[in-house]
C-alpha cells in the first residue's frame, strides 16, 4: 500500500515528519506493509499534513492529520479507504482542487519531487526534448507567442526579455532565477522548488538554449532551507543523468546551474540588487539602464526571471504556444498560481487561468475569513500591493484590470483581513516595512519612509487626544507622490500603494470620530 505524506515546508511546520513516523510505526506494529512517498504539497494548506492513500478509486485524502490521530485512522481502515472524520474522499475531487487549471503545478504534490522517473512519467522533459530539435529563434517565437509575462510581479513579456538577451553581445550570457520570494503571503516559488524542482531546472535549461547561455544561478533566500536542499539534490540528479552539464541529453550543448543563498534582505528580490548580491557585493539597487538583459551579472547579458516564469516554459514548449495562450483574459495569458493567506478559511495555492474575479477567489475559493467575521480588506501583491475593499471584488485577476484600479497583482499573493483590522496601522506598517528594508540609495525611500511612520504616529496620537489628524494625511499624500515618482526602484516607488489605498478606501479608520466611537 502506498501512502503520500508531504515534505513541503508548510506540511513539515505542522508535523508532517511526526505523522509519517507514526504511520510507519503503527503499520509495523500491525504487521501491514506500506511504502510512504514524501511528495510536495497539493496546495490545500489548511488540510496539511494531508495524507493520501493510493487505492483502486484513486488517491484518497485525509487531513489535517496529527500524529496522535494516526492510530484512529488505522482503526478506521484508512489504508483501504475507510471512513474517518478526517476523510475528504478522492483528493482531486475536493472542490478547491477540482476548480483549478493546474499547468505549472500539475506534478506538484503528485510525485516524489526527486524522482526523475516520476518526472518523466508525468510529462517532464518533453519540452526540453522538443526544444533540442528547434532553433533558438523558434524557441523564442514560441515563448513570445504563448503570451507568457513575468510572474515576479511586473508582467513584462518573457519572450521579449529573452530575445533582448539573445540579440545582446557579450563574452558570455547568464540565466538567473529570482527565488528570493520576499512578498508576504506568497509561497508559489517555494512550493515549486520543494515539490517539482526538475521543472524549474528544465525551464532554466530552456532559457539557456534559447538565448545562448551556459550557466545559470538560482538566487534562493536563506529562509527556505528545504527548498535549498531539494534544489541542490535535484541539480545533482540531473548532472548524474547528463541532463545538466557539458553534454545536455547528448545534444552537444552545455548548461550548468548553481544555487546561491541570499541573506534575508527584501530588496535583494529587486533584480539589480540581486545581481549585486550574486556578485558578492552588498545588495544595492543599480540604476537602469543598462537593463540586466544588456548588462547584467558580471556585466554580461542576463535573463533574470522569477521561478514561476521559468517553470511555466516547459509546458509551453511541450504543448505549444496556442495551448498556453488559450487560458486567461486580455493581455494576461495562461495560468497564475494564486496564493491565499492571512485570515482566510481555505488558505493555499490555487492555479487558474487569469480572469476570475477577486470576489470569487476570496469568497468561493477561499471560503471567506478563518475567523468567520466579515472580510474588510484584502492586500493583493505583497507588502507593496494595494488594499482592496469588498466593493472592488468584481475586479478580474488580470494585470491591466488591477492597474486600472490603482492596484497590482504582483506575485499573486492575497492576504485577507477581517473587520478587526486597523487600516491606519496597516498604512504605518507599509512605511515601517519600507524604512526597514530600504537599501538607502535614494532619498525619497530612505528618508520618506521614516517620515511616513512619524506622520502615522502623529495622526494616531491626535486621534487619541481628540485632535484633528487631517493635516497629517495631506502631508502623507504629498509624501506618497514624492516616493512614487522619485524612487529608484519598486520598494520606495510602490510603498504608496498600500498607504493610498488604505486612505482612499477606508477613510473611517483615519478619521478621529468613528475611531473614538468604536473605542467606546
Ligand atoms: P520593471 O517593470 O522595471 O521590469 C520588469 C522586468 O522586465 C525586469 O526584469 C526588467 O529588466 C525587464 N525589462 C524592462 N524593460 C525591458 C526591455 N525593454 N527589454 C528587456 N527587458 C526589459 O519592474 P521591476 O522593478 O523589475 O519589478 C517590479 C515588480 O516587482 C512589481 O510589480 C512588484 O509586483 C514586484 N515585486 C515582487 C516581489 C516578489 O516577492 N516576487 C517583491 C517586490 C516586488
Ligand atoms: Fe533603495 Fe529604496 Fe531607492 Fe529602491 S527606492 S533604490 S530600495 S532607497
Amino acid at each position: 500500500i502506498t501512502l503520500y505524506v508531504p515534505r513541503d515546508s508548510a506540511a513539515l511546520a505542522v508535523g508532517a515528519d511526526q505523522v509519517a513516523e507514526r504511520i510507519r510505526a503503527e503499520a509495523s506494529a500491525r504487521g501491514v506493509e506500506i511504502s510512504i512517498i514524501r511528495n510536495g504539497s497539493r496546495g490545500m494548506i489548511w488540510l496539511e499534513p494531508l495524507v493520501e492513500v493510493e487505492t483502486d478509486e484513486g488517491r484518497l485524502a485525509y487531513g489535517p492529520v496529527t500524529a496522535d490521530q494516526v492510530p484512529s485512522l488505522f482503526d478506521a481502515g484508512f489504508l483501504t479507504g475507510g471512513d474517518h472524520p478526517l476523510a475528504h474522499g478522492p483528493t482531486e475531487d475536493i472542490a478547491f482542487f477540482k476548480r483549478q487549471t493546474r499547468l505549472t503545478f500539475a506534478r506538484c504534490g503528485l510525485t516524489d519531487p526527486l524522482s526523475l522517473a516520476a518526472y518523466r512519467a508525468h510529462g517532464g522533459l518533453v519540452g526540453l526534448e522538443r526544444a533540442l530539435t528547434m532553433t533558438p529563434e523558434a524557441i523564442l517565437e514560441t515563448v513570445t507567442q504563448s503570451g507568457l509575462r513575468g510572474r515576479g510581479g511586473a508582467g513584462f513579456p518573457t519572450g521579449i526579455k529573452w530575445r533582448t538577451v539573445y540579440e545582446a553581445q557579450g563574452p558570455r550570457k547568464y540565466i538567473v532565477c529570482n527565488a528570493d520570494e520576499g512578498d508576504s503571503g506568497t509561497f508559489s516559488d517555494r512550493m515549486i522548488m520543494e515539490g517539482d524542482p526538475f521543472l524549474l531546472l528544465e525551464g532554466m535549461i530552456l532559457a539557456g538554449i534559447a538565448v545562448g547561455a551556459e550557466k545559470g544561478y538560482i538566487y534562493l533566500r536563506s529562509e527556505y532551507p528545504h527548498a535549498i536542499d531539494t534544489m541542490n539534490r535535484a541539480i545533482r540528479i540531473l548532472k548524474d543523468n547528463n541532463i545538466l552539464g557539458d553534454d545536455l541529453l547528448n545534444a552537444h550543448k552545455a548548461f550548468d546551474v548553481e544555487v546561491r543563498v541570499g541573506a534575508g534582505a527584501y530588496v535583494c528580490g529587486e533584480e539589480t540588487a540581486l545581481l549585486d548580491s550574486l556578485e558578492g557585493k552588498r545588495g544595492v539597487v543599480r540604476a537602469k539602464p543598462p537593463l540586466p538583459a544588456h548588462r547584467g551579472l558580471f556585466g554580461c547579458p542576463t535573463v533574470i526571471n522569477n521561478v514561476i516564469s521559468l517553470a511555466s516554459v516547459p509546458i509551453i514548449l511541450a504543448q505549444g504556444a496556442d495551448f498556453y495562450r488559450d487560458f486567461g483574459m486580455g493581455r494576461s495569458r495562461g495560468t497564475i498560481p494564486i496564493q491565499l493567506a492571512g485570515n482566510v478559511r481555505h488558505g493555499g495555492l490555487f492555479e487558474a487561468g487569469f480572469g476570475m474575479t477577486l470576489g470569487e477567489i476570496i469568497e468561493e475559493i477561499g471560503g471567506g475569513t478563518a475567523s468567520g467575521r466579515p472580510v474588510k480588506a484584502v492586500q493583493v501583491g505583497g507588502p507593496l500591493g494595494a488594499y482592496f475593499p469588498p466593493a472592488l471584488f468584481d475586479t478580474p485577476f488580470d494585470y491591466e484590470a488591477f492597474a486600472a484600479r490603482d492596484g497590482l497583482i504582483g506575485h499573486a499573493g492575497i492576504v485577507v483581513f477581517d473587520d478587526s483590522v486597523d487600516m491606519l496601522a496597516q498604512a504605518r506598517f507599509a512605511f515601517e516595512f519600507c524604512a526597514i528594508e530600504s537599501c538607502g540609495k535614494c532619498t525619497p525611500c530612505r528618508i520618506g519612509a521614516v517620515r511616513g511612520v512619524e506622520l502615522a504616529d502623529k495622526a494616531q496620537s491626535d486621534i487619541a487626544a481628540s485632535g484633528d489628524p487631517a493635516p497629517h494625511y495631506a502631508i502623507m499624500r504629498d509624501l506618497c507622490e514624492t516616493m512614487k515618482f522619485g524612487s529608484l526602484c519598486a520598494l520606495g516607488g510602490f510603498t504608496p500603494y498600500p498607504v493610498l489605498s488604505a486612505l482612499n478606501h477606508f477613510p473611517e479608520d483615519f478619521s478621529g470620530e468613528p475611531r473614538r466611537q468604536a473605542a467606546e
